[in-house]
């Protein structure tokens, strides 16, 4: 039977007498249909050629499988062009493949070459599994390859698994701006914006904005502006940071969930939110992408697999930051930073503290009051004082999600700001507490973080569509 989208297809060829009466199908739909269909039309890439005496044999893809479509033709039909890497729309019958490793192949009636691709200085070779380095020197070109057409398709079904869960759940998406004059994070670690030098020049002013302007570090201040109408808000979009890290796990432009809830008052349920997301987006993308995540577990990362099954079966552990830094202080490790009350984990840390619970996420939770941002709820505990923080922390990346309580008590909030000198720029974040304010929290997830831990990636620029910055080609 021919998908529906196929059906659709064809009722609009039959009214449209001019058009050929051939149905287009992309591979995907090809490779999925029950029956013979006798014109059939596919446009894609060639995988690879391999000529016979009697017989042509082709493999197209056009993205939307990992799975290439054979196609079947008369020798005749070769030429000159028709080679690797080359795009085609081929003509012909789509029947039952004899072959047991596929479903249905397409017998060419018509080849057509549509761009001819000059094989010798196509860095991408037929039949090649070139490695991750090695097509990351060609941002331009990489997504022609399995391994990063699989990560596509991933990346892309885990952004639509991640906002039906949260609209599943009630949430209302929210688009908080890219440009914007608060520094959420306070670490500095800010990329500011300013017009070119041509504007600026015939604007007579210092800044574009008449304040000093940012690209976001987090969307966190402006979802808690519309948690005081909406009980459960979320984001999700491009975020931004300065660091200057050739680390695995940072990136200067990467994608952030976050969501804020109200009327929350335990940490316990921002943790629970964090969980369901990690394990319903992981669910849907395994249960969606199976050959495409298969890639992965097979050549990138054996054994990921099983270990993503067996976390998706248990409950994440949580342990407090205090139970953390006596782990690490017992260790027989020796660490570059020593663990000590009151200072910051490193990663080399939180990589210890994941292996000795097991190799499975670990909640970190009430961090130092000192190492935290001005918003997050004081734990008003002692003598060691702490904020109701939370960190998820998971195998071989470390942390995962970020995300506390909020401070919703006025006083707490306007000493803290005094303190910091920061009341002048924070009145409208005081506002918030005066009109209406309800204990809120809620927490971000850094997404290319996310899609390295489930596919077991090293470089997190391996999971980007384009490695910005990294080789001359700055795409
Ligand atoms: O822990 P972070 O800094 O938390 C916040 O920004 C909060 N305001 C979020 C909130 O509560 N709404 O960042 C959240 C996550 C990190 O845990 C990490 O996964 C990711 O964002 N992240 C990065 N990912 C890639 N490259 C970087 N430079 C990143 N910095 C943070
Ligand atoms: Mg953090």
């Amino acid at each position: 039977m021919l998908g529906a989208r196929a059906q659709g297809g064809w009722r609009a060829l039959r009214r449209c007498s001019s058009l050929p009466r051939a149905v287009r199908l992309r591979v995907r739909e090809a490779l999925g249909t029950r029956e013979a269909v006798d014109a059939v039309r596919v446009q894609g890439w060639v995988r690879s050629v391999r000529s016979q005496k009697e017989v042509l044999f082709l493999h197209i893809n056009d993205g939307s499988s990992l799975e290439h479509l054979q196609v079947v033709a008369n020798p005749n039909l070769e030429n000159r062009d028709l080679t690797f890497g080359s795009a085609v729309e081929v003509q012909g019958k789509l029947v039952k493949s004899p072959h047991r490793k596929q479903n249905m192949e397409l017998q060419a009636e018509t080849i057509r070459v549509v761009g001819p691709c000059d094989i010798w200085s196509f860095p991408l070779k037929m039949k090649e599994r070139h490695p991750l380095e090695y097509v990351r020197q060609f941002p331009h070109l990489r997504c022609r390859n399995n391994t990063l057409g699989s990560l596509l398709r991933i990346r892309s079904e885990a952004t639509a698994a991640i906002h039906s869960f949260f609209q599943d759940n009630g949430y209302v998406h929210i688009h908080t701006p890219i440009i914007t004059s608060n520094d959420c994070e306070g670490a500095g670690e800010l990329f500011q914006i300013e017009a070119s030098s041509e504007v600026r020049e015939s604007a007579e002013k210092t800044h574009f904005f008449n304040v000093p302007a940012f690209l976001t570090v987090s969307g966190q201040l402006h979802l808690e502006v519309m948690a005081g109408a909406f009980t459960h808000v979320f984001t999700f979009g491009p975020t931004f940071r300065a660091e200057n890290s050739q680390s695995r796990r940072h990136l200067a432009e990467f994608y952030m969930v976050e969501a804020e809830l109200s009327f929350t008052e335990s940490l316990q349920d921002i943790m629970q939110v964090m969980e369901d997301l990690f394990k319903t987006v992981t669910s849907t993308v395994l249960s969606k992408c199976p050959h495409d995540v298969e890639l992965f577990h097979k050549y990138v990362a054996p054994a990921q697999k099983d270990r993503l099954e067996q976390i998706l079966k248990n409950k994440f552990v949580t342990i407090s930051y205090s139970e953390a830094v006596e782990i690490l202080k017992q260790a027989s490790q020796t660490f570059t930073f020593k663990p000590e009350w009151g200072r910051d984990l490193q990663t080399e840390h939180e990589k210890y503290l994941v292996k000795h619970c097991g190799e499975v996420p670990v909640f970190v939770i009430n961090y130092p009051y000192d190492l935290k941002p001005f918003y997050m709820r004081d734990n008003e505990d002692g003598p060691q004082h702490t904020v109701a923080a939370v960190d998820l922390l998971v195998p071989g990346i470390g942390e995962l999600c970020g995300g506390s309580l909020r401070e919703e008590r006025l006083p707490f909030l306007e000493s803290r700001l005094q303190r910091l000198g920061l009341t002048d720029t924070y009145q409208w974040y005081l506002d918030l507490r005066k009109f209406g304010s309800v204990p809120h929290g809620g927490f971000g997830m850094g997404f290319e973080r996310y899609l390295q831990y489930i596919l077991g990636v090293d470089n997190i620029k391996d999971v980007i569509p384009f490695p910005r910055f990294s080789h001359s080609c700055l795409l």
